[in-house]
């Protein structure tokens, strides 16, 4: 009778602790400790969390061990969010996981000044080396020049593109932030890079929100979390041995990058106790800059390449228009964006298809907010469902057919769109926006210029997806004929 006695109090206890306020948003069926979450279907969890805002609507709530989230869905409803009471969304959640492996520093996961200053600091370096400059525009047509001479020695051959591009692209972070590219044969930085995508997919999995939600029995356990431990812990160490080699030649009067700029701000803002400036929050954003500005533009560029070996007669007119345009005698330029309408719809379209970031990253409340009819309280988990806005039925005329027309007006010139928000929008709105969407468009382009993408003899391209943090094409090979040589 004590044990029933002992299960009934801890029943009542945590019904007490987590019973959903009157005005809470509503939310399935949760189980005692528990919580609901673990009902969704981690292997396609943006599917999921989509499907549960038709019966829920746009703004509802699941639970996760004692943790409350709230899931918001929609155009309108992220906007209102994200954007109009953005300052009250700012923030980043404090969980176990992120605790454990980011301390909450850098620019991912840091909150409140710290993140300011680092957030400020770090667009105003990449702008001052050269976002939306010539030298950049350099430095990403060379990447490809590299990159396009290693797929047309394959001679048209199936090859999967994977390593060769996330390699390409992360070599442009890395001119950036370590001021040097990294060779494609390069062993130890091709196997930093192949270890990212099981990183990523082990952040978003069940595991992470079992981690998250009884951090102290999970941390006992033996699971993925030592292996990703490992995986952070060695990226950190190539990047504080990048910090010890910088030391060496720095000279705070020519920076080179953003390691040698962040290495005088520390210098210049000695004894300021308002400084947030220090090497262990180097290396944080340092790791931040160089995971987020890999993984993403190369999976977007893999999607492309997919993209158009299923619509051949798309390619086809893209083609087309670079060879009216640019033609073949030099390499596109950021200028030409202007004069490709149908080209920039393409690529908007593969970002929307794409889907990238599904449920972009965690935020969390930090106040009581109203939203819709609901009010949310201070220090609840917000989940802001990019799928619900980039597939949005409200918005988009064809949402789940690849449809280049969604960004065309009548005559043919490019018209942007509200809803198309891949960055997601508000004060945490992707800070490497303007440098992926300036990769995106010159690697795109280059490719078109010289490639033809198609599925190997007796395949069909599949647009299957491995859920994670990012939502990357499956695996696949494709072929890579040169257009004139
Ligand atoms: C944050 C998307 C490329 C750096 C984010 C977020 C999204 C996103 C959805 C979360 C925003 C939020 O919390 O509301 C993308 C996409 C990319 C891309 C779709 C490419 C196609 C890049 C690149 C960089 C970068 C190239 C490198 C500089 C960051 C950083 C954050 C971030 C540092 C955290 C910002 C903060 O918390 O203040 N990105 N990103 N991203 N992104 Fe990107």
């Amino acid at each position: 009778s004590l044990l029933l006695f002992t299960v009934l109090f801890l029943l009542i206890a945590d019904y007490l602790k987590t019973r959903r306020p009157s005005s809470f948003p509503p939310g399935p069926w949760a189980l005692p400790f528990v919580g609901n979450i673990f009902t969704v279907d981690f292997n396609r969890a943006h599917e999921a969390l989509t499907q549960l805002a038709e019966t829920y609507g746009d703004v509802y709530s699941l639970r996760m061990g004692q943790t409350w989230m709230v899931v918001l869905n929609g155009f309108q409803m992220l906007k209102e969010a994200l954007v109009t009471q953005g300052d009250s969304l700012a923030d980043r959640p404090v969980l176990p996981l992120q605790m454990d492996m980011f301390h909450n520093l850098g620019l991912i996961s840091s909150n409140g000044h710290l993140w300011k200053q680092q957030r400020r600091f770090a667009l105003s370096t990449l702008k001052y080396f050269g976002v939306g400059r010539k030298s950049l525009e350099h430095a990403i047509l060379d990447e490809f020049t590299y990159s396009g001479k290693n797929i047309s020695d394959l001679k048209g051959k199936p090859f999967n593109p994977h390593v060769i591009i996330n390699n390409a692209v992360s070599n442009i972070i890395c001119s950036l932030v370590f001021g040097h590219r990294f060779e494609y044969e390069d062993e130890r930085f091709i196997k930093l890079i192949k270890r990212f995508d099981s990183a990523l997919q082990i952040a978003a999995s069940l595991w992470a929100r079992l981690y998250n939600a009884f951090p102290l029995l999970m941390r006992c356990l033996p699971g993925p979390h030592q292996t990703v431990q490992q995986f952070w812990s060695e990226v950190k160490d190539m990047i504080r041995s990048e910090i010890e080699e910088h030391k060496k030649d720095w000279n705070p009067a020519e920076p080179r990058d953003y390691i040698d700029c962040y290495l005088t701000e520390i210098q210049m803002k000695k004894g300021d106790a308002e400084s947030t400036f220090s090497e262990e929050n180097l290396v944080m954003c340092t790791l931040d800059l160089f995971v987020a500005g890999s993984e993403t533009t190369s999976t977007t560029l893999r999607w492309a390449f997919l993209y158009m070996a299923k619509y051949p007669e798309i390619q086809e007119k893209v083609q087309a228009e670079i060879d009216r345009v640019i033609g073949h005698s030099r390499q596109p330029s950021m200028m030409d964006r202007a004069n490709l309408p149908y080209t920039d719809a393409v690529i908007h379209e593969i970002q929307r298809m794409g889907n990238i970031v599904p449920l972009s990253l965690h935020h969390s409340t930090n106040r009581d907010i109203q939203l819709g009819d609901y009010t949310i309280p201070k220090g609840v988990v917000i989940i802001p469902n990019l799928t619900s806005v980039l597939f949005d039925k409200r918005e988009w005329e064809t949402p789940y057919t690849f449809n280049p027309e969604h960004f065309l007006n009548e005559e043919g010139k490019f018209v942007k769109r509200a809803a198309f928000i891949p960055f997601s929008a508000g004060k945490r709105v992707c800070l490497g926006e303007n440098l992926a969407r300036m990769e995106i468009f010159l690697f795109f382009t280059s490719f078109m210029q010289r490639f033809t993408f198609s599925m190997p003899a007796g395949t069909k391209p599949v647009l299957d997806y491995c859920f994670g943090v990012t939502l990357a094409p499956a695996p696949y090979e494709i072929c890579a004929t040169l257009r004139q040589e």
